[in-house]
């Protein structure tokens, strides 16, 4: 077997690297930034943090923060008519996954002849327009390191990932400050993503000796710093690792794939709006459970990175503690457990089983084939 990985050419780490910004833009020889962010966290103060920065390094910038959180394809169609009329010769995202997808999608579609219409289409036609920097601020979709863009798609009530080589992104900052004031739910829930990045690729049937490598990592840090991070906002040395973790889970990404979790959660998304850390994470545990017999070996290999004090247990024993683990730090963190708050109800089963089953370039990398009747066996176990 033979195989390759994309991952991004310059990566910066580490409390206060955000200020590197300026390297960045003094080595691109940038002259107008367009900067890529939303209305949350224009909120927080970090944005000032970074248009200090651009202030120092002296270029001019203009900012786009219209973007919704889980955007449609015609939302980035909206803000691709403002961004077209403007000069800009580097872009910079910071925010979550939602604002670096719009980001990435720009960094293709800016003067470029097609249209994020095609792109649906035919992924293949994207090529870089301009060079990328991501600033996560939550801890989740590892958007910073993949070639991935995800968005609504309103008429099929549904996601699509659209995926190129070419929206690679160019640099990195991973500064823990950006999510030290981060809302404690969305610590969870992007935190419950990434790890579902973590444990799908390790147990993928795209996984390769380079993605185990970001796969368990991510998985060994997040384990570890998930429940303090959530429980003790303040402790910066469990967010700079969960920004680590949530990083390496997205390199995990590019090298194999997510598997049925992400794939059933899809249409949870599209119609119901759901958080895309939260469907995840009701479907997470669920899915793992059904995967077992398939992936035991797998399990076990995670297992004994994260729990080393149980090595002495059976192979089952292990895979089934690395799922209950999984399931308690749903509940712990306070994520819903079931689709009863989001007015999904059991009239909605056939449309789930429908549109879950589509969600075809996730379900071909899961390691036990589903049948309609699983998918359906799997929504139901999520329904009350
Ligand atoms: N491209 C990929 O590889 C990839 C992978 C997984 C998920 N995704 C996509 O990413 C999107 C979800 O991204 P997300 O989970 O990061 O959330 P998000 O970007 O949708 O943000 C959620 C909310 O958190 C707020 N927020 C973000 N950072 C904050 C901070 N530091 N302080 C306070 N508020 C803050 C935002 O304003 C927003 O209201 C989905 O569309 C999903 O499909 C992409
Ligand atoms: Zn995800």
């Amino acid at each position: 077997m033979t195989y390759q990985m994309k991952i991004p050419s310059c990566l910066y780490g580490g409390e206060g690297c955000i200020d590197q910004i300026k390297e960045i833009i003094a080595k691109e020889k940038a002259q107008k930034v367009l900067v890529f962010t939303d209305k949350g966290i224009q909120n927080t103060g970090l944005l000032d943090i970074l248009l200090g920065n651009l202030e120092e390094a002296k270029v001019t910038y203009r900012v786009f923060d219209d973007l919704k959180p889980e955007p449609a394809y015609q939302d980035v169609e909206v803000v691709m008519e403002e961004v077209h009329s403007c000069d800009g010769d580097l872009i910079v995202a910071m925010g979550g996954g939602s604002v670096m997808d719009a980001a990435k999608l720009c960094s293709v579609l800016k003067d470029a002849d097609y249209t994020i219409r095609d792109l649906l289409k035919d992924p293949s036609l994207a090529r870089k327009q301009r060079k990328t920097v991501m600033i996560p601020t939550t801890c989740g979709t590892g958007s910073e390191a993949t070639c991935n863009a995800i968005v609504a798609v309103p008429e099929e009530q549904s996601k699509k990932g659209i995926v190129n080589d070419d929206m690679i992104p160019d640099y990195v900052i991973l500064d823990g400050v950006t999510i030290a004031k981060l809302p404690k739910q969305i610590v969870a829930a992007t935190g419950v993503d990434a790890l579902a990045h973590a444990v799908e690729c390790f147990t993928s049937k795209k996984a390769t000796p380079f993605s185990d490598t970001y796969a368990l990592a991510s998985a060994k840090l997040i384990f570890a710093n998930i429940r303090e991070a959530y429980r003790n906002p303040d402790n910066m040395e469990a967010k700079n690792r969960m920004m680590l973790g949530a990083f390496y889970g997205g390199v995990a990404i590019t090298g194999s794939g997510t598997t049925a979790v992400h794939a059933l959660s899809y249409p949870l998304g599209g119609k119901y709006h759901i958080a895309h850390g939260v469907s995840n994470a009701i479907l997470f545990a669920h899915v793992m459970e059904f995967n077992k017999e398939a992936c035991e070996e797998r399990l076990e290999l995670l297992c004994d990175a994260i729990a080393p004090e149980i090595c002495h247990k059976s192979r089952s024993e292990k895979a089934q503690y690395l799922i209950d683990q999984i399931a308690d730090i749903v509940k712990l963190t306070d994520i819903p457990t079931n689709l009863e708050e989001f007015g999904v109800k059991m009239e909605d089963l056939d449309f789930l089983v429908e549109a879950g089953s589509q969600q075809q370039r996730l379900l071909v990398n899961n390691c036990k084939e589903l049948s309609l009747e699983d998918i359906r066996n799997i929504y139901l176990k999520v329904l009350k």
